[in-house]
């Protein structure tokens, strides 16, 4: 993939993972949106700083008006709170589905538009599994035919 006029936008970018793909993204030339809930915590030099709550959909929106030049999506941030989905609290249940699968899809949805202008995809850490990660497939998968019975 070409990056050097890449424009990406990572979601917490502040630590972790996001810190790091954000960093190898300016190493190779892509202008990048270091996102996080506190945009203060962010401390990449070359990067700019953006404050980006997923689970807040005014903060996505505010950052999608911000960062409407954006070509590649790189959705990172999430939570594991280990929580058991049916002994373990709703809340912390409600939060982990909120925070990886409401957020991703909600920052895709603000995104989409700009990315799409531009031909690029939003993709996700945890690549293709990620529902809010529409990045086209190379083909589309085959579909098996059953076989017949014996
Ligand atoms: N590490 C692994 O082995 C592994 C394996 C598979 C998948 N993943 C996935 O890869 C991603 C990054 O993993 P990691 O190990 O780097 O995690 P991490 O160190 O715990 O970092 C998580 C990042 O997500 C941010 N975040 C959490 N909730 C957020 C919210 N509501 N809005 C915006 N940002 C939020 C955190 O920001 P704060 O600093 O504000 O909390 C932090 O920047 C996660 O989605 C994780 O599920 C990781």
């Amino acid at each position: 993939m070409e990056l050097k006029n890449a424009v990406a936008v990572v979601t917490g970018a502040n630590r972790g993972l996001g810190r790091h793909l954000a960093a190898q993204l300016v190493e190779r030339g892509a202008k990048v949106y270091a996102t996080a809930r506190r945009p203060e915590t962010v401390d990449l030099p070359g990067v700019v700083p953006l404050q980006l709550d997923v689970t807040d959909e005014e903060s996505v929106r505010a950052a999608a008006r911000t960062a409407s030049d954006a070509t590649l999506l790189v959705n990172n941030a999430g939570i594991l709170t280990d929580t058991p989905l049916v002994a373990g609290g709703l809340d912390a249940v409600r939060l982990e589905m909120e925070t990886n699968f409401f957020g991703p899809l909600a920052v895709t949805r603000a995104f989409a538009p700009s990315s799409r202008a531009t031909a690029a995809a939003p993709c996700s850490t945890s690549c293709r599994s990620c529902p809010g990660c529409t990045r086209p497939a190379s083909g589309p998968t085959p579909r098996r035919r059953p076989r017949p019975g014996p």
